[in-house]
């Protein structure tokens, strides 16, 4: 088998001359929160970034098949969006919503014009776990019901309400953070008790959330939450009607729908510029991050004027939420997947890829499953399709395997059995045949 070559690139990366990556590791070790880890036996350190492409401080060039865990929507450094933040960063950083600013204002009514019906009250925070938690108060202000019902196999946030959204016990701490949120079972038909075999699996899903209402909750709720395509969880996708019918179940138990569109929004999965759209469903209240601000510490909630309504009479304020340089940050990025068709080059090149991957399926029976839209594409990995016993170690060389050939990717699932391929979204056909070509080579040399 060849060795897959990175395509061209007509980018020097500047020299690098800061502190060495053995000597960044030590001061990490010491100094940073010990819990975070590290992916790879011998770390990487990156410096530099142009496109989809990242750079470590020897000067190799990596294709950025994670795109810092699904958040360079729009590729590493886009000039569009670095002069957008140079301009106001040398006029004003900061005011507050105390004053008027024309950035924050445009840039609502930029995002307001993704979205369908009457979605378009946007507030501004600076991660996704914020955006959950408010989105979590907001559902239990207008409806005036406490229980939520969250899905197994989610990720909502590390901080305490997102933490309780969140159903994997890999990221749940032993403290009280879950009151009334109930957990339905996971529409994960690759490992669930309905699969893709059963065309009523939506349904039956469905009927899980209908119910853990009827028996766990007082019968009256504030909401349900839930990605479009769970991202932390291994990029599972859900089964058809299985939103549609799951709304029409909270809608009747008095709550709202929220859609956490923190990884499956901005265009990623090809079709449509939400995940949400993808299962003709229209949520009340939608949460986003990461990819909103390619890299910039933004995020926000929309929702509907009646529902925003629920948080007048007490002030919700957040002091960085919409702040004037991330606003024109957010702005550039809606921009540029406009003027660069990045929702439609995700549709294309993911479906590429996706092909690619198909094909693998068939070579390598570690392979258990293959799925994914546009450019959020996951393979979870089994020892054995009959068990489908997770293979957590024949994963993580996966990942080794593929740096050594100049891609990274990522991985999740609740065993660390499920790569993650997500990009920024600007790659392209020669990166997509390069990214086929190292999967091959690294399930090849498992
Ligand atoms: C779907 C989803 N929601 C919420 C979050 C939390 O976002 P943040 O890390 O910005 O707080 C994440 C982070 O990975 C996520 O994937």
């Amino acid at each position: 088998m060849k060795k897959p070559i990175l395509p061209p690139l007509d980018y020097q990366p500047r020299p690098y001359h800061g502190p060495s990556a053995e000597e960044v590791l030590k001061l990490r070790k010491e100094y940073l929160n010990p819990g975070i880890f590290l992916y790879y036996k011998t770390p990487i350190m990156f410096v530099e970034g142009k496109g989809q492409y990242i750079f470590d401080d020897k000067g190799h060039r990596y294709l950025d098949g994670l795109g810092g865990i699904v958040t360079i929507s729009v590729g590493h450094c886009h000039p569009h969006v670095v002069a957008a933040a140079q301009q106001q960063n040398e006029i004003l950083q900061h005011s507050t919503t105390l004053y008027l600013h024309p950035n924050i204002t445009q840039f609502a009514e930029k995002l307001a014009s993704k979205l369908p019906g009457d979605l378009k009250v946007c507030y501004f925070v600076n991660s996704g776990s914020e955006a959950n938690d408010l989105a979590l108060l907001m559902a239990r202000a207008y409806t005036g019901n406490f229980d939520m019902i969250a899905l197994r196999n989610a990720y909502h946030g590390g901080n305490s309400s997102g933490m309780g959204l969140t159903a994997q016990s890999t990221w749940k701490y032993n403290v009280p953070h879950s009151f009334g949120v109930h957990h339905a079972i996971a529409p994960y038909p690759y490992r669930g008790p309905y699969g893709y075999e059963d065309a009523d699996a939506g349904r039956k899903y469905a009927d899980d959330v209908k119910n853990l209402i009827d028996y766990a909750t007082p019968g009256k709720i504030a909401g349900f939450i839930a990605e479009s395509i769970q991202g932390v969880g291994g990029f599972v996708e859900f089964p058809e009607n299985y939103l549609k019918r799951t709304y029409e179940h909270v809608r009747a138990a008095g709550g709202v729908c929220i859609a956490d569109e923190v990884q499956t929004g901005f265009g990623r999965t090809g079709t449509h510029f939400w995940g949400f759209e993808t299962h003709d469903v229209i949520p009340d209240i939608v949460t986003m991050a990461k990819g909103i601000g390619n890299g910039a510490p933004l995020a926000a909630v929309v929702t509907t004027p009646k529902i925003a309504q629920s948080l007048v009479g007490k002030v919700h304020f957040n002091t960085f939420g919409g702040n004037p340089v991330v606003s024109a940050i957010g702005k550039a990025v809606i921009e540029v997947i406009e003027n660069e068709n990045l929702q439609e080059n995700s549709l294309k090149i993911g479906a590429r890829i996706r092909d690619g991957l198909e094909k693998l399926k068939t070579k390598y029976p570690i392979i258990g499953d293959v799925r994914g839209k546009g450019l959020m594409l996951g393979i979870e990995m089994v020892k054995d399709r009959q068990t489908k016993e997770p293979a957590k170690a024949e994963c993580a060389q996966v990942l080794e395997n593929a740096r050594e050939m100049g891609l990274l990717i990522g991985k999740g699932g609740l065993w660390g059995q499920t790569i993650r391929f997500a990009p920024p979204m600007c790659i392209n056909q020669a990166d997509a045949d390069f990214v086929i070509d190292v999967f091959d080579a690294a399930f090849a040399a498992l």
